[in-house]
């Protein structure tokens, strides 16, 4: 007996092949969807009750959305939720008026209607998708998913795998969301922290592996406020991308992978566990290391290992921006609990319902944090005045940490920021429009750690 395997190329290929034969039908193609809507999931181990969830298409996460680098995305958002809602595409360098921030790129969705969003996925890699109208309960109750834009030559492995990692704050009774998403504890402190961590919806993912089987492993922290820390089990081999952009070359993975709020990495893997199963484990709040994601192992996809992976093709627009013509800002993070903002102005921030300031101010506001000419490099010092790490995201526009070395790091869409110390980014201000700038641990954007730019 002869095993036909199918790459994920030829599928596509096929894909493609019929998707030519529908178009010269001449029809007209009704819109793709994305829905909005209450549904349910068994999220709690078996045996306890499903939960009740908000989700794209009925699925927790959403559906993964695969497209092809440089093509036009395409969904009419229809939102069958009781209440407003609107999806950022998250780490897409991405057209403004498709950003999908309620307040500030668009008015949000009414429920019963409906939005068409259409925009070009310039670069490939790994990005997700996620409600940003009042993100904080909505992302928490499950309106998130996985965006992949594929290379035009994906790399070489045998499989390729989405992890979305995420965790739920459940009454461990009636196994349903713990309803109140604005607690003042939550809002002052580390943020709205779950009680069962899974991945891809469900509290504990097996996956099946072979041994010496190389997978692609998209990792995506889409946690309201959790920080991952991991490591593998029984794997080993490289990261290739972060935040969606591929690295110059495959790096070791670090023994603690660190993922904040928002950030992904993409790593190559070869299973090498001499035993039945490999795992990524998760560094529990107790400092034990707890399963995130199970590999049962049974046969072999090889003999032996593998060279290292090629680099991933570079995306287009990486180039570093120019340091000695960057205008320098700086953007102090305060408040929060056991912060040193002092009693009189946290008493006033408080009265406004908020407990951070981003550059002294807490929220939105008419002015945006800087207004950026088209094409200006800029620097941006974050200096964390706080007792918290806070993951800091820029819309529309990836930048790189400046080290203090004086050297650019990788290309990221989302930094983490460590109590009492500052961090530099770059970027050039290459994407005209309204972005977004805040804490991607979402019940701190809720409290003021929100904050944007405009480019012109
Ligand atoms: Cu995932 Cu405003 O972001
Ligand atoms: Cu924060």
């Amino acid at each position: 007996m002869r095993n036909f395997q199918l790459t994920r190329r030829a599928v596509l290929a096929g894909m493609g092949a019929s998707a030519l034969t529908a178009r010269a039908g001449g029809a007209a193609t009704a819109p793709t969807l994305l829905t909005a809507q209450v549904a349910k999931a068994q999220i709690a181990p078996e045996g306890y009750p499903q939960t009740e969830v908000w989700s794209y298409d009925g699925t927790l996460p959403g559906p993964e959305l695969r497209v092809a680098q440089g093509v036009r995305l395409q969904r009419r958002f229809v939102n069958k939720l009781a209440v407003p809602s609107s999806v950022h595409w998250h780490g897409i360098r991405i057209d403004n008026a498709m950003d999908g921030v309620a307040g500030l790129t668009q008015d949000a969705v009414p429920p019963g209607q409906t939005f068409d969003y259409d925009f070009r996925v310039p670069d490939a890699g790994t990005y997700w998708y996620h409600a940003h109208t009042k993100s904080m309960e909505q992302v928490a109750r499950g309106l998130s998913g996985a965006l992949i834009v594929e290379e035009p030559e994906a790399p070489d492995v045998d499989r390729d795998e989405v992890l979305l990692l995420d965790d739920w704050l459940l009454d461990p009774d009636t196994a349903q969301l713990e309803p109140d998403f604005t607690h003042p504890m939550d809002l002052s402190h580390g943020g709205r922290f779950g009680n069962l961590v899974g991945t891809n919806g469900h509290y504990a993912l097996t996956l099946t592996a072979k041994r010496h089987e190389r997978l692609r492993l998209r990792l995506i922290n889409a946690a309201n406020a959790r920080i991952f820390v991991l490591r593998l089990t029984g794997l080993s081999g490289w990261q290739v991308a972060l935040d969606g952009m591929p690295l110059p070359a495959p790096e070791a993975i670090p023994e603690e992978l660190v993922l904040a709020p928002a950030q992904r990495v993409d790593l190559i893997v070869d299973v090498t566990s001499d035993g039945a199963e490999a795992a990524i484990e998760r560094l529990g709040n107790d400092q034990q290391w707890q399963r995130q994601v199970g590999f049962a192992i049974s046969g072999e996809a090889s003999r032996t290992r593998r060279d290292p992976p090629a680099v991933l093709p570079p995306n287009p627009n990486m180039d570093p921006p120019d340091l000695t013509q960057a205008r320098p800002l700086e953007m102090k993070i305060e408040g929060g609990a056991m912060g040193r903002m002092s009693r009189n102005r946290m008493q006033a921030l408080m009265q406004s319902g908020n407990f951070w300031t981003l550059a002294g101010q807490a929220g939105m506001g008419d002015t945006p944090f800087a207004k950026l000419s088209q094409g200006e490099p800029v620097r941006l010092r974050f200096v964390n005045d706080t007792a918290f790490p806070h993951a800091m995201h820029l819309h529309g526009m990836h930048f790189r940490e400046l080290r203090e070395d004086g050297s650019l790091g990788p290309m990221r869409d989302t930094v983490l920021t460590i109590p009492g110390r500052s961090h530099e980014i770059a970027f050039t201000a290459d994407n005209p429009g309204k972005w977004l700038l805040h804490c991607h641990m979402l019940a701190h954007a809720a409290a003021g750690m929100t904050s944007w730019i405009k480019v012109a």
